[in-house]
Formats: C-alpha cells, structure tokens, sequence
C-alpha cells in the first residue's frame, strides 16, 4: 500500500484529532502518503482532498473537534454521489482508507469496502453504541464534562433546594447517562434500555427529602421516549418539588480529550496503519479489557449491543 485516505464523519467527539494524528504521522514512518477527506464523505465527493505532513497534525492532539471537518452526508448513500466518491478515491490513487465515526460513518465505509478497497473503521462517538468494542473515541471525555455540570448543578440546587432533570446525549444508548450517573452521585439515572417507572423515581425523591436531602440529581439519557421537561413537570406535580431542567448537547461533545481518550485515539489509529501496510480487508478497530482488537468491518456492525445491566443496579445500590 503506498497512499491512503483518511475522513472524519458524522457527529464530531474528542479525540478525533488524536487518532488522525495517529494515523498520519504512522503512515509517514511507514513510508506510505497519507491524504485527509475535508467534510468525511461531503468532502470526498467533491474531492476536498489533501496530502497530510508531520507537521499538519502538529499541536491538535489536546484539542476535541476534527481538524478534518465533518459531516453527515445523504448524498453519500445515493448511486449518484457514491459513484462520484469512488472516482475521486480512483482519481487520488487512495488504495485504502481511514474512517473515523459512528455506526453509520462505518457503514458508508463497508458499502466502499464492497468495491474492493479496504477500509479502517476507527469508532470515534461520545455514544459508545458500537458493540464490538467496550469504548469509543470521545466517550470518556463526554462523561467527565457531564461530571463536570453535575457538580456546578449541586451546587446551586442544594442552595435552592431543587431537583434537576440533566438529559445528557447518547443517540438509543444510555452508557453517557449511566456512566456519568454513577460517577457523578445521581439519585436517579433514567436510560433507554431500561423501561420509565416514574411511581419509583417520585418515591425516591420524597424519601430523600424526608432524609433531609437538599436537592436530587435526575439524569436522564435522550432516548428515553419523555422529554426532560415533561419529566420535570410530571414530577412536580406529583411531589411538590421545584424541578428545574438541563440539556447538556453539544456542550458535551467539545472541550479537550482526556488522557484515556487520546490513549485509545493514538493506539487505535497506529492499528489502523499497520491494518493496511499488512495488507488486511476490511477491520474495525476496538478495544477488549485492555487490548486493542479488530474485526471484519461488516461483522463488528452487526453484533448486538449487549447491555450491562451490572453497571445500572450498582447505580440504583448506591444512590439508595
Ligand atoms: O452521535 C453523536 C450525537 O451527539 C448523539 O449523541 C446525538 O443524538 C447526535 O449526535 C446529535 O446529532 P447532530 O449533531 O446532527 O445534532
């Protein structure tokens, strides 16, 4: 392999920046081009290409973002606009590529993987909703931001004595809203894969009041099927208690990537590279415990999330 590609797609989360740094300055101590996709497929469709040095990807590894851009791109999925990226990646001589994203950014890469080149799928999404690995790029520095506002939410709710509703992302995964709940102290943590029950979470709040709580943290993931204020007001009404709302969004997904995620960053793109200096198919890259692994690209997207119930009874256990 002499040149390949490399895109950022889909939502942006920290530590993007890592891994294409990874990935680029491996390339070159491979001996191998490396070219960087503006816009992920948009910019690949209109061939928004460019060769990548050393020095391109100089002082982005703290930074969250993607200095490649990104995007969400419905073109990419029609004939039209698929055929004219494949020409591009034929008219830049791009033997093998790096995508960088979530679910659907991988999938646009197995549909490019189909035409005979291979490509790295790299889970970069604050979500970590892709089964085949126990962490994507960006969620653990999503988790610490939402730490981050819960603390300042304490603080002034404890003041008030107030109960806040934080909805926090995750897309149809609760692991953002789990994690940062358990870390962060919450009295109730609300996900998708778990069913509402909101006798329980009223019980809760009143029994915590009785105890002489000054203020309830509620986090709840957004894809769970009730608005965060229609939660709100549901629990006002039936508890009498001032219940205030947050929604983090985007706030989230910025800021500078933690050690733990530019330590999966760098070490899943340098797997990315020797994937394709070996001459391997198609793989995405994950990590298992402690390990750095990787799979046939299209298997990894068809496993099934499996959803550790553990993590949430230990929540439930100590917010008691
Ligand atoms: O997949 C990352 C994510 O931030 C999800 O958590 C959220 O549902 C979605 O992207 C928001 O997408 P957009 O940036 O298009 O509003």
């Amino acid at each position: 392999m002499k040149r390949i590609g490399i895109l950022t797609s889909g939502g942006d989360s920290p530590g993007m920046n890592a891994a294409i740094r990874a990935v680029v300055r491996g390339s070159i101590y491979n001996k191998m081009e490396i070219y960087g996709i503006e816009r992920g497929y948009e910019g690949l469709i209109a061939g928004d290409i460019k060769e990548l040095s050393v020095s391109s990807v100089s002082d982005i590894i703290q930074r969250g973002g993607t200095m490649l851009r990104t995007a969400r791109s419905t073109h990419f999925m029609e004939p039209e606009g698929f055929k004219r990226a494949m020409d591009m990646l034929e008219n830049f001589e791009i033997e093998g590529l790096v995508v960088i994203g979530g679910d659907g950014s991988m999938r646009g890469g197995v549909a490019i993987s189909k035409t005979g080149v291979p490509v790295i799928g790299l889970p970069g999404t604050i979500d970590n909703d892709l089964a085949y690995t126990d962490f994507t790029i960006g969620f653990d520095t999503s988790v610490n931001t939402v730490l981050s506002a819960i603390g300042n939410i304490r603080d002034t709710s404890s003041s008030h004595e107030r109960s806040t509703v934080i909805e926090v992302m995750g897309r149809n995964c609760g692991d953002i809203a789990l994690y940062s709940g358990l870390c962060g102290g919450a009295e109730t943590v609300l996900i998708p894969e778990v069913e509402l029950n909101i006798n329980s979470i009223c019980r809760k709040l009143i029994q915590g009041k009785n105890r002489g709580k000054l203020h309830s943290i509620i986090i709840k993931a957004e894809g769970v099927p009730v608005s965060a204020q229609e939660l709100a007001d549901v629990i006002t009404e039936r508890t009498g208690l001032e219940t205030k709302v947050v929604v983090l969004a985007y706030i989230q997904r910025g800021g500078t990537p933690t050690g733990r995620d530019r330590m999966l960053a760098s070490r899943m793109g340098y797997r990315a590279v020797e994937l394709l200096r070996d001459g391997n198919d198609s793989r995405a890259v994950g990590i298992k415990g402690s390990a750095i692994v990787d799979y046939d690209l299209e298997e990894a997207l068809n496993m099934e999330p499996v959803y550790d119930s553990a993590i949430n009874e230990l929540a439930e256990i100590l917010s008691i």
